[in-house]
């Protein structure tokens, strides 16, 4: 990806039409519960997801390595015409939450301050909990998102051991329970009343979740937020694609096609035709 030009720069004119495609990018698979999000909500869209999967998974590098991955692949998604960027990733999205924005002259829309806004809306206690990767606690991109935010707590737990389970297909079972229940115990502790799942991967374990932690709990997802503001920033800049057309999906990814399309299909439940493979840095 290095021979890409990147469009750096502070622009903030709209260079592409309604009719170009949507690009949502994660580091691996997580993203597609964004993805399918956004077609539950905009079916007349086009998409190219791009996964880097041979870099997967985020969660463990330092922001600094994350910060590099994502920027390359956001910009081999805008080189390839995309109207609007989507940073399907908690760890992605808070290592350039700064500095997307000014980067490309099409929108970016990331999942953290969506999932924020949200939590701050349905806690009625003020505890607010986020569960995540290593990276995204680092980055302390959620607390940064609720300082100012009068009343709020927030509560971090990093869930290491979820990413795994997930492109495993293991979302039950006695030993995922153990961990969930050892993960959420602190949270529980302290009476969170609403839980983000900051991490694209977690919509996955919603019912796992709330069995631990019961009703009282409201659970938030990143990706269910993040598709919802695709959708409103989409239809406020007149963005939005007409009904009549069936969006086309195109799935890229820097790892291995056969298994990419194993994995998503296994995680969400439908045939992912297309998977391409793109070749650079990202193999690196
Ligand atoms: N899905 C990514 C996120 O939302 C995490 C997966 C990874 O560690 O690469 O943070």
């Amino acid at each position: 990806m290095n021979e890409l030009n990147p469009p750096v720069g502070d622009q903030s004119v709209l260079t592409r039409g309604v009719d170009a495609p949507i690009g949502i990018f994660d580091s691996g698979f997580g993203g597609l519960t964004v993805a399918r999000a956004v077609w539950d909500q905009l079916p007349a869209e086009d998409v190219i997801y791009l996964g880097d999967t041979a870099r997967a998974p985020y969660g463990p590098l330092p922001i600094s390595q994350v910060r590099e991955y994502a920027l390359e692949c956001l910009d081999l998604l805008y080189a390839s015409g995309v109207k609007a960027l989507v940073i399907a990733c908690n760890s992605a999205s808070s290592a350039v939450l700064r500095d997307a924005r000014e980067r490309y002259d099409v929108p970016v829309i990331e999942v953290i301050l969506p999932a924020a806004r949200r939590a701050v809306k349905m806690t009625r206690s003020g505890e607010v909990g986020v569960i995540c990767t290593a990276a995204t606690a680092m980055s302390q991109s959620y607390d940064d998102a609720m300082a100012a935010v009068p009343g709020v707590r927030l509560h971090t737990a990093t869930c290491p051991l979820f990413v795994d389970y997930v492109e495993r297909g293991v979302t039950g079972g006695p030993e995922l329970l153990d961990v969930a229940r050892r993960y959420l115990a602190q949270l529980q502790f302290v009476g969170v009343d609403t839980l983000i799942l900051g991490c694209t991967h977690y919509p996955l374990l919603t019912g796992l979740l709330s069995y631990v932690l019961g009703d009282g709990v409201t659970l938030v997802s990143s990706s269910e937020e993040c598709a919802k503001q695709v959708y409103a920033e989409l239809t406020d800049l007149g963005l939005a694609r007409e009904s009549d057309h069936a969006g086309r999906r195109r799935f890229l990814t820097t790892g291995d096609p056969t298994r990419f399309s194993g994995i998503g299909r296994r995680l969400i439940g439908t045939e992912l035709d297309a998977v391409e493979q793109v070749v650079g840095a990202a193999q690196g």
